[in-house]
């Protein structure tokens, strides 16, 4: 409808690294700061990067700070970055063009860690508030679906402006470079425009509607965003809009589509088929690409249930009146937590002709969001002098356990080799596994589960009797008072001074004479992350 696309060049920097799971956690990131005009409000633009550290012990450190911080598993801070892409400066001594000082800048801000993190980037000036999530560099992919422009008042190159303000363009697409070498990207699908862009820089690309859908396509990975830093919200009052443009799918997904500020959905979906901007009448969209839910003052990228996770951490954007939206299938409402605390029963929504339902929460400080035992997914939303803003909350794990949000999984192995009770502890050692201990009735339960059909009829487990007085004991110290004893087990001292488990029916020990020989039952414990 209008124009060829105009080009306009910014350009910004990155750096990869390694970590490959299903999850938005990582040690390298390359975060840019949208151009955030705000015309009508006279102070810089504040933007935060939010930084919540998975494990103890975790340097973090900013490309643009000389130091390094140390970040304790669950613990969260908010960097301060005075980066933007495009930054206007008021200049009041001139009365007729007030807006004179505009630079536009290609930096990124890297930032890398010692362990695993997650982050989230908040740019606010004045009323002008808008979030991403950032996907660490190893994540990224090298082919993204543009979406469609919204036509509205101002933010096209058609449209009428408001305000004769040059700066405030049409929408854009940021792409990333995140790190060596230079990145050749192609915008295709209309006429072909070749960017090259150096490591670790951004470019910026006007972009408008045309009659074919448009993507991305680079020889290496980068990051895409689309942006407008001052689209019509209220009469007279404009806002940034900003949202991470999702890696192309290989297969179409569905995306459930939360009941955002109970407002009907518009969806900017793009994908091979076509690109098109919708007002869905269902609340599932599928899609190969990106779908984007859009408001006037919000974009919020769809999480679609095949990238649905367990577990979420949602940062507290202090000063702000932040919610968690939940989506999840109808028949896994039982089992979410938020922190240590069971999600109350009430204010599931259901999300009309799809098998999904949603509600929200509103949290007070930063907090980990669980299932113990189906996916989900969790957006978080903030609220600030009535404009909203939202991203999907980073997932840390797709693991579902009932122990909690879950970093590592546990590990549990029956070695092949039959010994004697004291050598198995020493097998497991090796393997650097302990000899179970299952204390609690939750575990014995999980753990019957997990090893059903296993060919070992009998184990060794992490029990004992203490010489002196008989009683039982773990080997990892926890108290010995939920047991699961086969019928008429234990027997009397003489019997045996050691316990395997049986692996069938209900998993019940007897005891045994330790110098026997059994196969070892070997364990490592989860990590999971707490967040207080
Ligand atoms: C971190 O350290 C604390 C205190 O020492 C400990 O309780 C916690 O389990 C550790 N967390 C992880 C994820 O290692
Ligand atoms: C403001 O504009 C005047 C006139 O164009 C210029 O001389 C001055 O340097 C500008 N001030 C700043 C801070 O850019
Ligand atoms: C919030 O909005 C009110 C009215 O629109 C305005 O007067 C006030 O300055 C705004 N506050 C901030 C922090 O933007
Ligand atoms: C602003 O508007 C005036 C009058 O409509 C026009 O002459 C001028 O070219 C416009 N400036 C820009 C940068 O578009
Ligand atoms: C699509 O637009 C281009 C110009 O942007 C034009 O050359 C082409 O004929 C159009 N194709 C169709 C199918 O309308
Ligand atoms: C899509 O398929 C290509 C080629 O098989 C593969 O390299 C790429 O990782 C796949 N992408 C996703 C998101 O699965
Ligand atoms: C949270 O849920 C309530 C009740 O379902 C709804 O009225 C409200 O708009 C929701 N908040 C957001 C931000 O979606
Ligand atoms: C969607 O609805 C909004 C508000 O009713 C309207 O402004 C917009 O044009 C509609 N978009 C489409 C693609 O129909
Ligand atoms: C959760 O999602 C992960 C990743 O897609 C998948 O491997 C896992 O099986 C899912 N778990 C459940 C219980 O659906």
């Amino acid at each position: 409808m209008s124009p060829a696309p105009r080009l306009v060049v910014l350009l910004l920097a990155a750096r990869i690294a390694a970590s490959q799971t299903f999850t938005d956690a990582g040690k390298d990131f390359r975060v840019i700061f949208p151009e955030n005009i705000a015309y009508y409000y006279p102070s810089d633009a504040h933007n935060k990067i939010w930084v919540t550290a998975l494990h103890n012990d975790t340097s973090v450190t900013m490309s643009s700070a000389s130091s390094e911080t140390k970040l304790n598993a669950g613990h969260t801070k908010s960097f301060d970055v005075t980066q933007e892409l495009g930054r206007l400066t008021i200049n009041d001594s001139n009365d007729f063009d007030p807006f004179t000082v505009f630079s536009i800048s290609d930096k990124t801000v890297h930032i890398t860690s010692t362990k695993d993190i997650v982050i989230q980037a908040v740019s606010s000036r004045g009323r002008s508030v808008q979030s991403a999530l950032v996907i660490p560099t190893t994540k990224l992919s090298n082919k993204y679906f543009i979406p469609p422009v919204p036509e509205t008042e101002g933010t096209t190159s058609g449209g009428a402006p408001v305000v004769n303000v040059t700066e405030r363009a049409p929408f854009r697409l940021i792409i990333v470079n995140p790190d060596e070498p230079k990145a050749s990207v192609t915008i295709k699908g209309r006429d072909e425009i070749p960017i090259s862009i150096e490591s670790g820089k951004a470019a910026q690309i006007w972009v408008d509607n045309g009659n074919t859908t448009q993507y991305v396509e680079a020889n290496k990975r980068v990051a895409v965003y689309f942006s407008h830093p001052c689209a019509v919200q209220h009469q007279c009052t404009c806002g940034l809009l900003h949202a991470m443009v999702p890696p192309a799918k290989n297969d179409t997904m569905k995306f459930p589509i939360p009941p955002v500020l109970g407002k009907p959905a518009s969806i900017l979906l793009s994908d091979e088929a076509n690109g098109r901007w919708i007002n869905s009448s269902s609340l599932i969209v599928e899609s190969a690409g990106t779908a984007i839910v859009y408001w006037p003052s919000l974009l919020l990228t769809l999480v679609p249930v095949e990238e649905f996770g367990s577990c979420f951490v949602v940062q507290f954007i202090e000063g702000k009146e932040n919610i968690l939206i939940i989506v999840v299938h109808k028949d896994h409402k039982q089992g979410i937590h938020i922190g240590n605390d069971p999600l109350g029963g009430a204010g599931w929504q259901e999300l009309e002709g799809t098998d999904y339902v949603s509600t929200n929460r509103s949290i007070s400080s930063t907090t980990v969001v669980w299932h113990m035992s189906a996916n989900m997914t969790v957006y978080h939303m903030a609220q600030h002098n009535n404009t909203w803003f939202g991203n999907p909350a980073p997932v840390v794990s797709a693991n579902p356990d009932f122990r909690g949000c879950i970093l590592t999984p546990e590990v549990t192995m029956i070695l092949h080799e039959a010994e004697s009770w004291q050598e198995s502890i020493q097998s497991c050692q090796k393997q650097s596994l302990n000899l179970i201990s299952l204390s609690s009735e939750a575990l014995q339960k999980h753990t019957c589960q997990n090893l059903r059909g296993n060919d070992a009829k009998q184990v060794w487990i992490g029990t004992r009797r203490r010489s002196l007085t008989g009683d039982w004991y773990w080997l990892n110290s926890n108290g010995f008072n939920d047991t699961n004893w086969a019928r008429s087990e234990p027997g009397d001292v003489s019997e045996g001074q050691c316990a395997v488990m049986s692996l069938e029916g209900d998993c019940g020990w007897k005891d045994r004479n330790c110098c026997e020989a059994a196969r070892p039952l070997c364990y490592a414990a989860p990590q999971v992350l707490q967040i207080n």
